[in-house]
């Protein structure tokens, strides 16, 4: 029985996210930006996707690569100028293509004029824009509480002109805003209209459940990593602050939200995401199936286990259905890639076609980031000089301070980090992979010969194809878009299966996550002899009545009418 669910466009659309210093150089110097987007518009929209996220563009010294803001209202020189943004989004619009941006409000960059102007004044108004505190000794001795930063170190810097220490909880360069000061929300809601009024179509806000800390700045518990976490995520503070920019600025725009959610549940979820009066999100990230392979962080890593990632999705298939909405997605900027983590890079086409096929026909707004629809893989750094990102180099100093040897350091960094899903986009076997014609700011992966967009273009059987298939699929069936999500095999250690049902039209979809054969009885309720199947990675594939053996990382979506 399918419950009813309110339609909307931003249910009904798909979202393609870039990370614009790797995307695409259209001026040879190396780093990707907004002339290569516009260069490749075309491409994007031949995706059937329906909106672009935009990773940080802004101006920053990229301390964080863009998640460290020095100016709110402008783009960063790298990437090119406010009109060529304007330029981007009408081509994007003229193409039926959104336009999200990053919205980036739990911390600034240090270089930020507020940070700056209140850091050489403490009577300034800006002062309290931030969390400036007293140590609890003088001197920089000992710093207001004892909470651990996420990338680098103690969560507090000590600044001997002021004698007060501030507040960061991601790396040193990106001092944590004060929320609770109501001058810092208005700064917030002037730069979401700033950027709305310049035509976009709504926001992807960072770390969003972090932006409220509990009053006192009491200490945490002192565990291993993240101690005082429970001091600054998801207290209910959040909600009242997105509450107020939803009301005075989100809804009369008309925009669209999706916030990043570290630690999230369903349960949790829906204070934030359930339709009706108490909304103030229409999205949120969670992480819960990003956590089969490891624990905590990518850096821990387990064996993969298919069917924690099956209860995570399920989880949230069920909790959301009819009263909130799902946001899909594999892969981001954050996260090694997806076919070295739940696929097989030896069945590369194979297993990213499953994954492909697994995710996007849930029920939610399906993410694709840059790369992975043509099955980019993970690359090797040979040393931690070739490591850029400044959490690399925090996780390198916590493994050493468990006695780990630089050799397993660097192995188990070369699995983990989220660098794996920052090297350019192959675009050819051309030299730099058509990425830029300068030099590459980041190593391009030596398998840009062999994996690229132009290869997969000219290839009918390719990842890339099958993804434009599943996307158009899924944007002219409102069976894949609105019906409900029933799992089948849920002790099944290498299928995934699960049915969509809505209107009296059925797809089951069928995934193996194994290069073993696997044999399967369709579903009771399904003959499979009836139904047609629509997605598969294998050619010429039969079943036997009722009856399948599975090839490698098989994946078969039937239909039935
Ligand atoms: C989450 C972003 O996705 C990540 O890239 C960034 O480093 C942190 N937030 C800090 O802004």
């Amino acid at each position: 029985m399918s419950t009813p669910i309110n339609k909307t466009w931003y249910k009904e659309m798909s979202v393609y996210q870039i990370w614009p210093r790797s995307f695409c150089d259209g001026n040879g110097d190396g780093i990707g930006d907004l002339e290569g987007v516009i260069s490749k518009l075309d491409y994007i929209k031949s995706l059937n996707v329906d909106a672009i996220w935009f990773s940080p563009l802004y101006t920053s010294p990229n301390a964080d690569y863009g998640y460290d803001i020095a100016d709110y209202r402008n783009i960063s020189e790298d990437y090119g100028t406010l009109e060529q943004f304007k330029t981007l989004v009408d081509e994007a619009h003229r193409r039926g293509i959104k336009i999200i941006m990053d919205l980036v409000v739990n911390h600034t960059s240090d270089e930020h004029e507020w940070f700056k102007q209140g850091r050489a004044d403490k009577n300034s108004p800006y002062h309290d824009y931030y969390y400036w505190r007293k140590g609890k000794k003088p001197g920089g001795k000992k710093p207001p509480n004892n909470w651990k930063s996420l990338f680098e170190g103690g969560a507090w810097e000590y600044d001997a002109d002021l004698d007060e220490y501030y507040l960061h909880i991601f790396a040193k360069k990106q001092p944590d805003l004060n929320m609770s000061n109501p001058a810092v929300r208005e700064e917030v809601k002037n730069i979401m209209r700033f950027w709305l009024d310049l035509g976009v179509d709504g926001f992807r806000e960072d770390v969003i459940t972090y932006i409220a800390k509990r009053e006192g700045l009491p200490n945490g518990f002192p565990i291993p990593a993240a101690v005082g976490m429970e001091h600054y995520s998801g207290l209910p503070k959040v909600h009242d602050y997105l509450t107020e920019f939803r009301k005075e600025v989100l809804e009369p725009y008309g925009a669209f939200t999706v916030g990043e959610a570290p630690m999230m549940t369903p349960k949790k979820a829906k204070k934030y995401i359930e339709e009706g009066g108490n909304q103030v999100l229409d999205l949120m990230f969670h992480f819960q199936h990003m956590g089969a392979d490891c624990i905590f962080t990518d850096w821990i890593v387990t064996p993969f286990s298919l069917k924690r990632m099956k209860k995570a999705f399920s989880r949230w298939q069920r909790g959301m259905y009819g009263t909130a909405w799902n946001a899909l997605y594999l892969e981001n900027h954050d996260h090694p890639r997806i076919i070295n983590r739940y696929g097989d890079p030896l069945y590369r086409v194979e297993s990213g076609k499953m994954l492909a096929a697994m995710y996007i026909c849930q029920c939610g707004t399906p993410f694709v980031y840059q790369g992975q629809e043509i099955g980019m893989l993970n690359t090797e750094r040979g040393s931690f000089d070739d490591f850029k990102d400044v959490m690399a180099h925090n996780m390198r100093k916590t493994f050493r301070s468990f006695g780990f040897s630089e050799k397993r350091i660097l192995s188990i960094a070369n699995k983990a980090t989220r660098e794996n899903a920052r090297t350019p986009v192959q675009w050819s076997a051309a030299k730099n992979a058509g990425f830029t014609a300068g030099a590459p700011w980041v190593g391009v992966n030596p398998n840009y010969t062999e994996i690229n967009v132009e290869a997969a273009e000219n290839d009918a059987d390719s990842l890339l194809h099958f993804y434009r298939a599943l996307l158009k699929f899924r944007k002219e069936n409102e069976l894949v878009i609105y019906g409900d999500y029933k799992e089948h095999f849920k002790s099944s250690r290498n299928l995934y299966v699960y049915e969509r049902n809505y209107k009296g039209r059925r797809l089951l979809v069928i995934c193996s996550f194994t290069d073993k054969p696997v044999k399967l009885t369709a579903p009771k309720g399904f003959d499979l002899q009836k139904g047609e199947l629509v997605f598969q990675n294998y050619k010429d594939v039969t079943a036997q009545g009722n009856t399948i053996v599975t090839k490698p990382y098989e994946t078969r979506v039937y239909l039935f009418n």
